[in-house]
């Protein structure tokens, strides 16, 4: 069966969106869930961009030992010389080079002709190739491109040496007709097209960036490309869990397999969601609250008699966990251990002993710990790395009535140093983030956004909070956990303004 290589660009394409920059740590823990999930290529970053994408995508590379790292770069040497050197690490190394083809972008953007373009890219797929055993070529905005101009393009960059040759619609405007009928085209038009591997990179600005994926693939096409939940620029792209389990699901349109473990979809989902500090639409395909809730009686009835009644797919199929209660405080070290690795969270000791005094901790407030509170500690460990260097909260007072004026106050640990600081606010969370505004010293800023979720269910469940913090044309996000809400929301403005 022919193999659909699954090439994620959450790291790249997806962080790239507004709100969902992340920081090293949690990068490094989403490369790893994908690895552990299979996907073939990780595009890590644009190595270019900034001196921190650079070493996340260094880091990355020299980290993953089982998938291809990939580094975005325009078709510059410089670009091209910068994605080397962050890549040349990895075990399975990959320069991403881009250049525009549409009429549109190669005269306002590039300011150059159709044969200038031609140069640029021969010269530097050549050029990358010399450097990198892997190299693939896309042409951005291929989708609005002239195709026989596109055909050229990909001839070029074929002659040149690039192994993959990725078909973007970048700003989503592509049908899934149009999809099939280029790849049709450039199937037939290019000469030794089939040596290489015809990739797509579907955005979803009209909401068919996984249908026109799936009609690539039908085509022909050899790599899809897509993120976690569908993140990335505007209305994002084609979401990984999607196309991943379309192909699972119909395997009688889409005779094809990708080595993706279906059962890792869930909880990678979650990860992805929690570190951006953003809830999944409860109606997202494949990965929202409700995507397996039947709450109609008739279906509920018909799901009882045989769940192939309503339901298409299993929630075991991709991994969703039961909310089952598998630990308490008589559990040791080992079976929090198992448990973890179970979940798909394989620790070093230093932090494993970390997040076993949580757990303890956790045990003295909450009777029952379900799987889904320990991913929660395990996700939430990350927030504590950037803490434990920066600004650490030792407690807190908070009063607040409908008839007094809400005041906080707050005490911080920073190089050792104990900080107090009172302060008021409209309401126990504003006064809190005030007090915490005065301890630590930070450039202009505001709360752009701030919401707390539970994590189980149950009157102690714990409450997941998250702030974004805009500064300029930043936004930062910060996240907190703890069976008290307002401990929480403090923990996450605490995790954001360090991050800050
Ligand atoms: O959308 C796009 O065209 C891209 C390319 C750089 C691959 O992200
Ligand atoms: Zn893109």
């Amino acid at each position: 069966m022919k193999q659909i290589r699954i090439f994620d660009t959450t790291l790249r394409d997806g962080e790239q969106a507004p709100g969902c920059s992340m920081d090293l740590a949690e990068k490094i823990e989403i490369a790893q869930a994908l690895e552990r999930m299979k996907v073939d290529v990780i595009e890590a970053g644009f190595a270019i961009a900034s001196q921190g994408d650079f070493i996340s995508v260094q880091t990355i590379a020299r980290t993953l030992k089982n998938c291809t790292v990939a580094s975005l770069s325009r078709a510059t040497v410089k670009d091209i010389d910068a994605a080397w050197e962050a890549v040349r690490d990895a075990k399975y190394p990959l320069i991403h080079t881009f250049l525009a083809t549409s009429p549109t972008h190669m005269q306002y953007k590039l300011k150059m002709s159709e044969d200038e373009v031609l140069d640029a890219i021969a010269k530097m797929v050549a050029y990358a190739r010399n450097l990198s055993p892997q190299v693939e070529f896309s042409a951005e905005d291929a989708m609005r491109s002239d195709p026989s101009f596109l055909a050229k393009a990909v001839d070029a960059a074929i002659r040149a040496g690039a192994q993959v040759i990725n078909i973007p619609d970048t700003v989503g405007y592509a049908t899934p007709a149009e999809m099939g009928e280029m790849i049709r085209y450039l199937k037939k038009s290019v000469e030794n097209i089939d040596t290489v591997i015809l990739s797509v990179h579907c955005h979803d600005d009209l909401g068919l960036a996984v249908a026109n994926s799936l009609v690539a693939v039908m085509e022909g096409a050899g790599q899809v490309e897509c993120t976690v939940n569908g993140i990335g620029e505007r209305a994002g792209n084609a979401a990984l869990e999607e196309l991943v389990m379309a192909m699972h699901t119909r395997p009688d349109l889409y005779p094809v397999g990708c080595g993706i473990d279906t059962t890792r979809i869930s909880p990678v989902s979650r990860l992805v969601y929690s570190i951006l500090g953003v809830n999944a639409p409860i109606n997202k395909a494949v990965v929202g609250q409700n995507a397996f809730a039947h709450e109609a009686g008739i279906h509920q009835h018909g799901v009882m008699a045989n769940r192939a009644t309503y339901e298409i797919m299993t929630p075991e199929s991709i991994g969703l966990l039961q909310n089952r209660m598998v630990l308490g405080k008589h559990s040791g070290r080992h079976a929090v251990e198992e448990r973890l690795s179970a979940l798909g969270y394989t620790l070093e000791k230093e932090e494993l002993d970390q997040l076993f005094t949580r757990f303890k901790e956790l045990c003295d407030r909450k009777k029952t710990i379900s799987d889904y509170d320990l991913e929660a500690l395990a996700v939430h460990r990350l927030a504590n790395v950037s803490d434990n260097t920066g600004y650490k909260l030792e407690r807190f007072t908070v009063n607040s009535g409908n008839y007094v004026t809400s005041n906080a106050v707050m005490s911080l640990l920073h190089n050792g140093e104990r900080l107090e600081e009172v302060a008021i606010g409209d309401g126990p969370i504003d006064a809190a983030f005030n007090a915490v505004d005065k301890l630590i010293p930070a450039p202009p800023h505001s709360l752009e956004d701030y919401n707390i979720q539970t994590i189980s269910e149950g009157k102690d469940a714990q409450g997941e909070a998250m702030v974004k913090i805009r500064c300029g044309d930043r936004v930062i996000t910060g996240r907190g956990l703890s069976t008290d809400v307002i401990e929480a929301s403090i923990l996450a403005y605490v995790n954001g303004m360090n991050k800050l």
